[in-house]
């Protein structure tokens, strides 16, 4: 199951469509091959395409050991798989996205509720910031917190991991906020005022 999970996180969504266009994500916009990037290149509808692709890997990779009801092993640890090739494609030379929409169709697979408020607060750092990797490096860690509320240690432990992993592979852009660079979308305050 983690490797079809893996596979299931390799199809690289956003090259594919972009390719559709002629385009190549790798060297447009921010060279990410996620739904951002894919939204700031290809605009709403292709973005749209490839964050419900993205999310999806995640949601079905994760619901296969409850779907094929083989206890004794957490969704959460195969949902990882579905990030890793998300990440690291197989079909991408290891390349990928930053692990945010996979997170959360993994996170919509096992906990709905947890999955609500990861979005809520996705959707109010954008509102406040107008920078996706902002709201993405910041909710993360709040969402470590909140996971402690679950009582659920499997949670916690990868609400940990994943953070740890998000803010790594966001590092060019906490260089770029912190410059004052960061690429902005055209949505909320910050991008208004
Ligand atoms: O989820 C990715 C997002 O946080 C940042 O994407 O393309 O601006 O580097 P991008």
């Amino acid at each position: 199951m983690f490797i079809v999970a893996y596979l299931l996180g390799s199809i690289p969504s956003g090259v594919l469509v972009a390719k559709q266009f002629n385009k190549d994500l790798h060297k447009e916009g921010s060279g990410n091959t996620g739904t951002t990037n894919t939204f700031r290149v290809l605009g709403v509808k292709s973005g749209l395409v490839v964050l419900a692709i993205d999310l999806l890997k995640g949601t079905v990779a994760t619901l296969q050991p409850i779907v094929f009801q083989v206890h004794g092993i957490n969704p959460l640890l195969i949902g990882l798989g579905a990030i890793l090739g998300h990440t690291f494609s197989v079909f991408d030379h290891f390349r990928g996205g930053k692990a945010v929409a996979t997170s959360a169709g993994m996170l919509l697979a096992y906990n709905p509720s947890y999955f609500l408020i990861a979005c809520c607060l996705f959707i109010f750092f954008i509102y406040v910031s107008s920078m996706v990797s902002f709201s993405s490096v910041v909710s993360s860690p709040i969402l470590v917190v909140i996971s402690f509320f679950y009582h659920d240690l499997i949670l916690s432990t990868v609400a940990i991991a994943l953070t740890i992993f998000i803010i790594y592979r966001h590092r060019t852009n906490i260089q770029r906020i912190l410059a004052g660079n960061e690429n902005l979308v055209p949505f909320g305050i910050y991008y208004h005022m």
